[in-house]
């Protein structure tokens, strides 16, 4: 069915789309319409951190950032469900046009900015849904909060929604918001990790209940930048590593229309870089940090090459917009 309804979506304003799509899901998800996009759960179970994924493809955060249709994406077969980025209070984000199709390049440009109802709006989302799986909730910090207060906005959002979380995304490579990424490197991130590991340790007591912490990472890291957030990781005994968000490098785009966009590029050109990056890191881990790939995963074998590199579970984005519910059924029966 996707197939016959894509060409007409990819007539229109891609934000637009995005939204009534979101609006038309939420809508339905508890309705017998829900039929018309569910499919079978397939059952490839993966253990990661002390999770059970139902199995290892999941939705990666940025598609349903308020959390409003949980259920309706769990229908479509995904083994695992990332909502957010989410900050501690609402905001509108960057101005529109803000979203962008590559079509030649199978990719999307966008500069969002994290536009997002809030955290309590988003809670209250996560205790409406009905699904049982593994929910991650990524979490971030409002555009107006200064980057040195920034990680209050993480310890806000942790406290939140711990409680509710299958696991929790520290996402701090975001190009769209001014500074963010500045959080992956040296002292800054070191401080950062510190402050939230510390928070995990309260809340887990606090609720008796171990929640994974997860650090997302941006693709255009150096090999030395990569090493040095590996170590951090693995020094404050973070649970798992997110790898990658949307990049900067217009180099496999760069003669096409939209490209010259600011924001993160995402899909099919961001398929090496972001497997180079799980390579290395899975080299500087060594199996002591559990990797989940993301990066225009479009085909099996995408899938394959992210595994190879060292993933364990992986996420996908933009592959979902340019084929559907299909590649994420093909993903979660083979890989
Ligand atoms: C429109 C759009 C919005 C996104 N928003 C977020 C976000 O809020 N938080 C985040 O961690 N990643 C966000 N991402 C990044 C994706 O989660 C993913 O890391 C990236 O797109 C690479 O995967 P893909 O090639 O499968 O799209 C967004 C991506 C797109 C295309």
């Amino acid at each position: 069915m996707y197939s016959l309804v894509k060409p007409l979506l990819f007539q229109c304003d891609p934000e637009h789309v995005h939204e009534l799509t979101i609006k038309g899901l939420a809508k339905t998800q508890h309705s017998p319409l829900a039929a018309l996009y569910r499919r079978s759960k397939i059952m490839n179970p993966v253990e990661v951190m002390g999770l059970t994924f139902d199995n290892p493809v999941g939705l990666a955060a940025g598609l349903d950032k308020n959390g409003d249709c949980i259920d309706a994406f769990a229908a479509m077969g995904f083994g695992f469900i990332e909502i957010g980025t989410v900050t501690p209070l609402a905001q509108d984000g960057n101005e529109k046009p803000r979203l962008f199709r590559i079509k030649e390049a199978d990719a999307i440009l966008n500069r969002m900015g994290f536009n997002n109802n809030g955290i309590d709006y988003l809670i209250e989302n996560v205790k409406q849904s009905r699904y049982q799986g593994v929910l991650g909730i990524n979490i971030g910090k409002n555009k107006d909060t200064p980057i040195e207060q920034g990680k209050d906005d993480y310890l806000i959002c942790m406290e939140k929604s711990y409680a509710h979380a299958g696991y929790i995304t520290v996402n701090i490579s975001s190009p769209n918001t001014p500074g963010l990424r500045s959080l992956q490197y040296g002292d800054a991130l070191d401080d950062l990790l510190a402050g939230l590991k510390e928070k995990q340790a309260e809340l887990a007591v606090l609720h008796n209940k171990q929640v994974p912490l997860l650090v997302k990472i941006a693709p255009d890291l150096s090999m030395a930048e990569i090493e040095q957030v590996a170590d951090s990781l693995v020094r404050y005994e973070i649970d798992g590593v997110i790898a990658t968000n949307t990049t900067l490098d217009r180099d496999l785009v760069f003669d096409l229309p939209h490209a010259h966009e600011m924001g993160g590029l995402s899909g099919r050109p961001v398929q090496n870089k972001s497997t180079l990056v799980i390579s290395e890191l899975s080299r500087r881990l060594d199996g002591r940090l559990p990797i989940i790939g993301v990066g225009g995963i479009d085909s099996l074998t995408a899938g394959r090459e992210k595994m190879a590199a060292g993933a364990s579970l992986v996420q996908v984005y933009s592959g979902f917009i340019y084929r559907g519910p299909a590649l994420i059924q093909q993903l979660a029966q083979h890989l």
